[in-house]
């Protein structure tokens, strides 16, 4: 359904996108994640012809995004609903009237029972039907983006493209609106796009998330994959690394696909090869629908590789973590 190969993007001199390449299946939330400027509001915006892109092909709903123009490109973009990190709301109308303004470019009348009818439907949805006649300065910023998702619905689209739509939020609040595009991607069945720096989005949200850096797609695949198998150049955004681990031994980290299988390996590859280990760090993640779990265990130079060959014959994913200083 979005199907993006090689596309370059640059302003003037300056590279944004360099090779990037995406597919994207109907029906999944799919997440963007990378520092700041590392081009995903710019990759978002090649997707619903707000950019251009100067080679290689954004192929989205079936149309090579470049090639529409016109009519045919405003005809496109009403497919393709967009939310955006600061709202974009308009102050001076109330939430009734923010999300009839995309039927209104349309030509349908704001009054008309069948906009009356869509956009009460749509405010019940996203929760936020009591407040129908109340301007966004009197709105928290959870219910102001929850406005701004029931108009970015209001045309029926099949794909809503999130532009760092919690960035602004508490951690509450940023859970509300996840559950909520849960809610909207389960019961609408829309194709969703987030694009964010947060990897607690991806890990709530996400079937797959492809990590951007330098123009480039460094990483893909399931948030949870990623999680126990990380590539170094993504490391920092997981959040997993502990601050601070012995300088001496051999750092070990272990990787666990539920929360309760870790300490069981750790006795028993005690008991099994007669060692003290000391465990130094665990963390438990929790990813759409299952829990993963780390642990750190500190190990003596010369037990390092009995424990070693322990964990290969045990199928346990785990990696000698760099010493310190180094
Ligand atoms: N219209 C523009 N003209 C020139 N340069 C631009 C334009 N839009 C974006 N850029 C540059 O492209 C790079 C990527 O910007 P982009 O907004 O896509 O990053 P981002 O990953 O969304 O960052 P953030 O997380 O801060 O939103 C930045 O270096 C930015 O300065
Ligand atoms: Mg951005």
């Amino acid at each position: 359904m979005i199907e993006v190969k090689n596309l370059e993007k640059h302003f003037g001199s300056v590279e944004v996108l360099k090779d990037i390449s995406i597919h994207i299946n109907d029906g999944e939330i799919y997440g963007i994640i990378g520092h700041s400027g590392a081009g995903k509001s710019t990759l978002l915006r090649c997707l619903n012809g707000l950019e251009t892109y100067q080679s290689g092909s954004a192929n989205v709903l079936g149309c090579e995004v470049s090639s529409l123009k016109g009519q045919q490109l405003r005809d496109f973009q009403k497919k393709i609903g967009m939310i955006f990190q600061n709202f974009n709301l308009m102050s001076r109308a109330d939430v009734y009237d923010n999300v009839a303004l995309p039927l209104q470019f349309c030509g349908i009348k704001k009054n008309s029972p069948e906009a009356k009818e869509k956009i009460l439907k749509l405010l019940e949805l996203v929760g936020i039907a009591d407040k129908i006649h109340e301007r966004p300065s009197n709105l928290s910023g959870g219910q102001k983006q929850r406005v701004a998702i029931a108009r970015a619905l209001v045309l029926d689209p099949k794909i809503l493209l999130c532009d760092e739509a919690t960035s602004a939020l508490d951690p509450q609040t940023t859970g509300g609106i996840l559950n909520l595009l849960l809610k909207i991607n389960a019961e609408l069945g829309i194709t969703i796009v987030v694009v964010t720096h947060q990897m607690e989005v991806v890990k709530q949200i996400c079937s797959r998330v492809a990590f951007i850096k330098g123009g480039n797609i460094v990483a893909e695949g399931k948030p949870e994959e990623l999680f126990i198998l990380p590539n170094p150049s993504i490391r920092d955004f997981l959040g997993r690394t502990p601050d601070v681990l012995p300088t001496t031994g051999n750092n070990v980290q272990l990787f666990f696909a539920d929360e309760n299988s870790g300490l069981p390996i750790i006795t028993r590859l005690a008991r099994t090869l007669d060692l003290d280990l000391s465990i130094v760090w665990g963390k438990i993640e929790n990813f759409r629908n299952e829990a993963m779990g780390s642990l750190v265990i500190n190990v003596e130079d010369k037990d390092l590789e009995a424990v070693e060959n322990f964990l290969k014959e045990n199928n346990v994913k785990w990696e000698v973590m760099e010493k310190a200083g180094k």
